[in-house]
């Protein structure tokens, strides 16, 4: 394992450790590009955290990156319906409007601001070395890197700084955004005068959630279990993944990922071992693990998934629920830019 990991998986622990007993030192901001419905693997890697952090009493802000979209696809296809979508999941989860401020940065254009100082900060070498960028742009089939998605992880870190916010819940492929965070609130304390927390990372550990294929999950590949579902759609999805030959189901991840991912999945929903739930279904082999995956996916996402239908169609308070954030957030992001303008001897009469 490498140094910044654990230096990052240390940091995790530590915050976590201590939000247990003072929640009200933390500010907690993370966020999700709007590019479809949210998955099983984003609900379980991040959003899980995210209603623990919130139920734990840390103020906690959540971004739904409307500008990352660009980054990688020349045009955003219906951006409106899909942070609608992004919206709803989120609602639907749980994260509670009255207690975190849900905005889109596009909406917000202090925070954008920011932007520049920041990248006085950070060399060329240093964006092109990053390596969730250049994951990303393979990923997305890209094969010149245009000028914001390079610059996206510092835009990442006016996002995390424009609020102070000192924890960002994310999985392990975020890390080295939330570093350059770190490295871009550093530097501009040394230069104009201590402004900004360095944050730290809040590492899951169900961050490596498998599709049905056994490839990473995601939309694009159509290998996801997508939180808004019906049950049968869920159970038609599982039915089609990947298992292997062996009827006796047992939990090895190194020699059976297929099984393996299947079990976790239904052992983050039934909250039982996954060893367990393999000596459950014995020699039952693939059918009855799915069938098993099936009902714990069905009935731990069965209330979301009932509050979603409901919140559906209601337009407006989707909309005003929106209209708030956004304006916290500005009110937030003005105060911070102004401090920063000062810091720098920018501001005029
Ligand atoms: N880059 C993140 C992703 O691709 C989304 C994101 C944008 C984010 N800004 C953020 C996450 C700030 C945490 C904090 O999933």
């Amino acid at each position: 394992m490498n140094e910044s990991l654990r230096a990052a998986e240390e940091r995790s622990a530590a915050i976590e450790a201590r939000i247990a007993t003072h929640p009200e030192e933390f500010r907690m901001l993370t966020g999700d590009r709007p590019t479809g419905a949210l998955h099983i693997g984003h609900y379980f890697g991040s959003i899980a955290n995210r209603l623990r952090l919130q139920e734990s009493g840390a103020e906690t802000w959540v971004l739904v990156a409307d500008y990352q979209v660009i980054t990688d696809r020349e045009i955003a296809s219906d951006i409106r319906g899909s942070v609608r979508d992004l919206l709803l999941d989120y609602l639907a989860a749980g994260i509670d409007p009255e207690r975190s401020t849900i905005f889109t940065h596009s909406a917000v254009p202090a925070l954008n601001q920011l932007l520049l100082p920041f990248l006085s900060l950070v060399s060329v070498a240093e964006l092109q070395r990053n390596p969730t960028v250049k994951d990303e742009a393979a990923s997305a089939g890209i094969s010149s890197i245009n000028g914001l998605m390079l610059t996206y992880p510092v835009h990442q870190a006016a996002d995390i700084l424009f609020c102070k916010g000192n924890v960002v819940p994310v999985g392990k492929d975020q890390l080295p955004h939330i570093e350059q965070t770190r490295v871009v609130a550093r530097r501009f304390n040394e230069r104009y005068g201590q402004t900004f927390p360095e944050p730290g990372a809040l590492l899951s550990e169900a961050t490596n959630l498998l599709g049905t294929d056994c490839t990473k999950m995601s939309k694009s590949r159509g290998n996801s279990i997508e939180l808004r579902m019906t049950a049968d759609e869920t159970a038609k999805k599982i039915k089609g993944a990947k298992t292997d030959s062996d009827r006796n189901i047992s939990y090895d991840p190194a020699t059976r990922p297929e099984v393996a991912n299947l079990l976790t999945i239904a052992s983050l929903c039934e909250g039982t071992p996954p060893e367990q739930i393999a000596a459950e279904i014995g020699d039952g082999g693939g059918g009855a693990l799915k069938a098993r995956v099936t009902e714990a996916v069905n009935t731990f996402f069965a209330p979301l998934r009932e509050r979603r239908l409901e919140l559906e169609p209601d337009q407006s308070y989707v909309d005003l629920v929106l209209r708030r954030g956004n304006e916290r957030a500005n009110e937030i992001a003005e105060t911070t830019l102004d401090e920063v303008r000062d810091k720098m001897g920018m501001i005029y009469p």
